[in-house]
């Protein structure tokens, strides 16, 4: 029985035995894939299994997947120690087996100078442990040992124990075949016959040999302002990522990656990466010790945490996922892209390409109603939208943000009859039709409130902190589980519904959860997410043909946890397509351009007043899942007439762009440009948009040199929107364009191209 993670394994009995009196397979199969049922199940199909192997007389463990090997070994004091991480090598390249490394000085233990795998506080400890727990008799030493191992297809599980108390670690690995990437965890079980409590547990650590030129990488932002790529050396000391927000957040996100070159192109060199799968707060902390070694771990914050483990009980942390790419960042950004689509998202291998959709936000804000959104649907569908999705304002006494969330009741007045007559008018049209809902939030000006004031965070007798007017639930409860699952699945029950807009706007505050006995009050930052991803599993069980954006006020929700469950999320509500320019890019480095919602919204932009031409947010919006948000109400015929056809361009090339390889030729950062190029999987087609800021002093735009074709493929070049420089081929072999290069005219501000590539068949 493997559990979810950071479950106790009385509840998660509980649970599936509940879940399996009321659901049939389907929601096993979607269970598995937080481990509540054999994981072979989840497997994604088509995954051959990774090589691992096992050394008995070197005792070396050796994982190999995609172009990646891993490699470690138990050393003479019966700790895991890490041997290598990167290139895939020879099976008789020479790795020696594992040796503590004994410190140089009283001051420089074994302890801290061995790379270890996953290892306890206790023995002298300094740097960050994988694990700290107290026992009731005050002793707070864990020094954890090699036990036994167990191999399975693509998974291995290290089995590790207290050198003399009955405190177990299954330490588990899983390769991705295709990728390379292991998603590592760690299971922490109490065979005492005590309770005993766990104040901080991570899910692994990583370790990178010494060198002096580690470049650390990693994602920062704040509303309308996400995913701006940040970049330091490191140094001997420690480098803290986290969010103790309640959710992943956006201030920063759980992914980095570590480059080690001197070389400054995109695509070379040697990096490593990792990220989170969690939607709580998480903590990442990268330390560098004197001798330049790097050591990442990863998991749940230890701020606020504690967790007690009675006899018998285990809990299992989040994944923590790790890869290697020696195609610098840009290959590291195509692996990861490929394992959120080919293997996390819900559908995945075969996820569906994102249909463009409209969304009524930016158009009518919270005054919808019935005619005013029909009048929206006939217009989206006449340029070629596939789904209509109406945001926020349809429900309870919703007319601005101080009321209405938690009474997910159609408002009458606005739709006298229900959602009935609106959604049979967007499928009468040909499109399908999606929803906004907020269900972990209430406004304290509404019926659930009055009637619940105690399902919120909250400390007794404490101020309740209001954000955007509202608290948050405590979806830790089983009363609100049971509220926000029954009111969504009435809600998808009784209407043709195919899409859920999933909002969460804002952060905790006073996460307290008194009606809990006070020693348990503190798992709240688990048993939360964990209720979120089961409510999610079970909708999407029962209601299979809906499909879910995670959205946060904008990206701060977005993590490898969440896409477990969601099928596409919204990285910002900075719908300017300029800002959008370096929100995408930085947006890619860590998660799939094809999970990436991104709206044409009106000129001028609401939020900073540029103006910029309609094929310009178009083409911004093209290199993600195209949406529009634009007020459809003032768009001229020539606007309908434009969109159609950029709408078109787009579906032709949409599989391209959502599914292909991505390779940012010039990123936005402070320069004038903004290049990206898009290969199919199958190689058949690259998409170009090229934007420029504005011209300068004569300048011509830079010569493009493109990534990712056939070197012998002869390719034919089409302009779809913007002008070629005067005598530009159209058509020449894969190393022409790679090495020559293509020459665009783009002259003025806000300005942009887009052409696409197509291979010939061989002559
Ligand atoms: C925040 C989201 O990011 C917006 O797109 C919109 O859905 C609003 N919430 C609605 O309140």
């Amino acid at each position: 029985m493997h559990e979810r993670g950071f479950m106790k394994r009385e509840r998660v009995f509980k649970y599936s035995l509940c879940c399996r009196l009321i659901i049939s397979l389907a929601i096993a199969f979607c269970l598995s894939r937080i481990g509540l049922v054999s994981p072979a199940l989840g497997q994604s199909a088509g995954a051959a299994p990774a090589q691992i192997d096992y050394d008995e007389t070197t005792h070396t463990f050796r994982i190999d997947g995609g172009g990646v090997s891993y490699m470690f070994g138990v050393n003479q004091n019966g700790e895991l120690q890490t041997l290598y991480w990167g290139k895939r090598l020879r099976s008789d390249d020479p790795i020696p087996p594992a040796h503590a490394d004994g410190g140089t000085s009283s001051f420089d233990l074994s302890v801290n100078a061995t790379p270890q795998e996953f290892v306890g506080w206790g023995g002298g400890l300094v740097v960050v442990p994988d694990l700290k727990v107290s026992f009731p008799d005050g002793n707070r030493d864990l020094v954890l040992r090699y036990v036994s191992h167990a191999i399975q297809g693509n998974t291995l599980t290290v089995t590790l124990k207290d050198i003399s108390r009955d405190v177990v670690v299954d330490l588990i690995y899983r390769m991705d075949e295709e990728t390379g990437v292991l998603a590592r965890s760690a299971r922490i079980e109490n065979r005492t016959q005590q309770p005993f409590t766990i104040e901080q547990v991570l899910a692994a650590t990583w370790n990178l040999g010494p060198s002096s030129n580690y470049q650390l990488r990693y994602l920062t932002g704040r509303w309308v302002g996400e995913w701006n790529l940040q970049q330091t050396t490191l140094h001997p000391g420690k480098v803290v990522l986290e969010s103790r927000r309640g959710s992943t957040g956006d201030e920063v996100n759980p992914w980095f990656a570590i480059e080690r070159t001197d070389q400054r192109d995109e695509d070379v060199g040697d990096v490593w990466f990792g990220a989170l799968g969690w939607s709580g707060s998480w903590q990442i902390n990268v330390e560098t010790d004197w001798q330049n070694r790097v050591r990442i771990t990863g998991g749940s914050t230890p701020f606020d945490f504690s967790y007690v483990l009675a006899p018998g009980q285990s809990l299992e942390t989040p994944k923590f996922y790790g890869g290697y790419s020696d195609e610098g960042i840009g290959g590291a950004s195509r692996l990861l892209h490929r394992l959120e689509l080919d293997s996390i998202v819900p559908e995945a291998p075969h996820r569906r390409l994102r249909p463009v959709l409209y969304n009524s936000w930016e158009a009518t804000g919270f005054d919808v109603d019935e005619g005013e959104q029909e009048a929206l649907v006939e217009k989206a569908a006449s340029i070629g939208v596939e789904r209509f999705v109406m945001d926020d304002g349809w429900f309870g006494e919703r007319k601005d943000d101080h009321a209405g969330l938690g009474d997910w009741y159609v408002n009458p007045q606005k739709f006298p009859h229900g959602l009935k007559p609106l959604i049979d008018k967007v499928h009468s049209l040909g499109m399908d039709f999606g929803l906004w809902v907020e269900p972990e939030m209430v406004n304290p000006d509404s019926d659930l409130y009055r009637k619940h004031p105690d399902w919120v965070l909250n400390f007794s007798g404490r101020p309740r902190t209001e954000g955007r007017n509202q608290l948050v639930l405590n979806l830790a409860r089983d009363d609100v589980r049971a509220y926000v699952y029954g009111f969504l699945d009435k809600l998808l029950s009784e209407n043709d519904i195919a899409f859920l807009k999933w909002d969460y706007n804002r952060n905790w505050s006073e996460p307290g959860w008194p009606a809990a006995p006070i020693e348990e009050q503190k798992e709240v930052y688990v048993k939360y997410v964990q209720n979120l991803y089961s409510i999610l599993a079970e909708l999407r069980a029962k209601h299979p043909h809906v499909e879910i954006e995670s959205c946060s006020g904008g990206g701060a929700r977005v993590d490898l946890g969440i896409l477990r469950w969601t099928d596409e999320v919204w990285p910002s509500d900075n719908t300017d397509p300029f800002d959008r320019l370096s929100i995408q890019n930085g947006f890619t480095y860590a998660y799939a351009p094809g999970l990436m919602m991104a709206w044409v919204t009106d000129s001028p932009n609401w939020m900073n007043g540029r103006s910029t031409s309609l094929e310009y947010r178009f083409l911004s919006s093209m290199q993600g899942s195209l949406g529009i948000g634009a007020n459809l109400n003032k768009w001229t015929p020539e606007d309908f007439a434009a969109a159609k056809r950029l709408v078109a361009e787009y579906k032709a090339v949409r599989a391209t762009v959502q599914d292909g390889a991505l390779y940012r030729l010039i990123s936005p950062g402070n320069s004038e440009y903004s290049v990206t190029e898009s290969v199919a999987r199958d190689g058949h087609e690259a998409a170009i948009f090229a934007f420029l800021h504005s011209s300068q002093k004569g300048q011509p735009y830079p010569q493009l040199y493109l990534r990712g074709l056939d070197p012998d493929a002869e390719y034919s070049l089409h302009m779809q929107e913007g002008k070629l420089a005067d005598g530009t081929a159209q058509r020449a072999s894969g190393d022409y364009w790679m090495h020559h290069g293509v020459s665009i005219s783009l002259r003025g501000d806000f300005q942009a191209a887009f052409f696409t590539l197509e291979r010939e068949a061989a002559r």
